[in-house]
């Protein structure tokens, strides 16, 4: 049913909780059609979220999260204390775009609707990522490449994209580098497979943390290097078996943040030690930043990067996380002594990803839409993640021991002594969950049982469904 909207004449919006629509969509899409018809002028006052909320009958967090939405598509301007109005200035095109062509007479992007199986990793969320303002950017860029993408072709990737990466790295951890040390990859794992031959050699030893990311450790070793498992402890990758393994490796690959799959944070006692030995050693550390913005519990530490004043460090970031998998955009960022080598692997090999996505990218970061998206799903990533605990608690060390960093998009259950985590993968699977095995990212033996649950990709109540499920089969 309709309700009027203070601050708006004549304006109504309805929810359907019958609708598959998430009801947040649902008051967005309607909200932004009030604007595109005109029927909310520009500089209308909109009511408090709190009024909203009421009188829908809905969370408070559910109208704050529309509200949001359509700030970082710029359909609304938040000031703080004189609440939230319709922007003076409407994105550009909106307004001059034939009607035909309006944002809203497109129907919705959604990711493949056959329903994923939860806790199938790799998926995030797709209902609240602001699809009009990136498809706007995304167009933009499209029908109107500025001249300088098509003339420079930077190996590097688009400058202001470079920038725009910089400037997020400087923000959020606390990494003071130049956009010139900055390469745009097609995602991390372009980015290993340039390290690997920008400055590692075929026989070169290579620390990896056991358990680890088994995908990097088969990247870079397909360039001929050889991998060394070495053990995580409870502040991640053990430097002081690494010296005794291998001593002299010419290079160590870790995930500081947030050790993948462990979830373990190294302290920053642990990370000095780690760029002690490598100083000493002349060794690389290769510092994957995959999902650090996503931390619910505190501030995270900086990156690894941050504290290197040795020219050390090699950072690598993702957008597939924080943004979407199937932009295929990622980062890497080298010590400037190394910025010639890059280069030259990067002419040699390989060339920047696409041309479109990088512009339109570094505009949505340069406007802050990139940021408040993070902020926004941050929130919504942690009340997943919170729903899925708790419907998970009942199994709690009778099944399985909840392993529950406060950070990430992937939850680690423990197994029990005696339960093997390939036989519950494969019994879950033949009721509809998929699970990973934690025993899958060991490359030696002493392998840890516990089962990965990606949780980014599916809402509460599915998440709920799944733990009950989980516990039901696994009982
Ligand atoms: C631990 C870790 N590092 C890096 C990546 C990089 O992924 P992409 O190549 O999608 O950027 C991933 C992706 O799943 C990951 O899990």
């Amino acid at each position: 049913m309709g309700r009027p909207l203070p601050g708006a004449s004549a304006s109504e919006i309805g929810i359907d909780r019958g609708d598959r629509e998430p009801i947040q969509q649902q008051i967005a899409r309607q909200l932004r059609a009030l604007v595109l018809s005109g029927r909310l002028k520009p500089q209308t006052r909109l009511c408090s979220t709190r009024a909203l909320a009421e009188e829908l009958g809905v969370a408070r967090a559910t109208v704050v999260d529309a509200y949001e939405q359509l700030a970082s598509e710029g359909y609304l301007e938040t000031r703080s204390g004189s609440g939230t109005r319709v922007a003076a200035e409407l994105p550009e095109s909106l307004l001059t775009a034939p009607a035909r062509e309006r944002p809203e007479t497109a129907p919705p992007m959604r990711q493949a609707r056959e329903p994923a199986r939860p806790f199938r990793p790799g998926l995030v969320d797709w209902d609240h990522f602001p699809h009009e303002e990136w498809g706007r950017l995304l167009g933009r860029y499209w029908r109107n490449p500025p001249v300088a993408l098509l003339e420079h072709n930077d190996p590097f990737g688009c400058l202001p994209l470079r920038e725009a990466i910089a400037s997020h790295l400087h923000e959020w951890r606390g990494i003071g580098c130049e956009a010139g040390q900055v390469i745009v990859t097609a995602g991390g794992l372009d980015a290993f497979d340039l390290i690997g031959r920008a400055v590692l050699e075929p026989g070169d030893k290579v620390w990896f943390e056991e358990p680890g990311y088994s995908t990097a450790r088969r990247i870079f070793s397909m360039g001929g290097v050889h991998a060394v498992p070495i053990a995580v402890d409870d502040e991640g990758l053990s430097v002081a078996q690494g010296r005794t393994r291998a001593a002299a490796a010419r290079a160590a690959f870790v995930t500081p943040a947030r050790q993948y799959p462990t979830g373990v944070t190294m302290p920053l006692a642990r990370r000095l030690e780690l760029l002690d030995w490598a100083a000493a050693a002349g060794a690389i550390v290769i510092e994957d930043d995959y999902d650090s913005e996503y931390r619910y519990v505190g501030r995270p530490l900086p990156a690894l990067m941050s504290l290197d004043e040795r020219a050390r460090v090699i950072y690598t970031g993702t957008f597939s996380k924080v943004f979407s998998p199937i932009v295929r955009l990622g980062y890497t960022v080298v010590p400037k002594s190394l910025v010639a080598r890059f280069r030259a692997a990067r002419l040699s090999h390989g060339a920047p990803p696409s041309l479109v996505a990088q512009p339109a990218l570094a505009e949505f970061m340069r406007q802050g839409a990139f940021a408040i998206h993070i902020r926004r799903m941050r929130r919504i990533y942690a009340a997943r993640r919170r729903a899925l605990i708790e419907a998970l608690s009942p199994g709690d060390g009778r099944l399985f021991h909840i392993d529950a960093s406060p950070a990430g998009l992937v939850l680690l259950l423990r197994l029990p002594k005696g339960r093997s985590d390939a036989e519950a993968v494969e019994l879950l699977a033949r009721h509809g969950i998929a699970v990973q095995p934690l025993s899958g990212h060991y490359a030696g033996r002493g392998r840890r049982q516990g089962l990965l649950l990606s949780f980014a990709g599916f809402s509460e109540a599915d998440l709920r469904k799944a733990a009950r499920k989980m516990i039901e089969v696994l009982s």
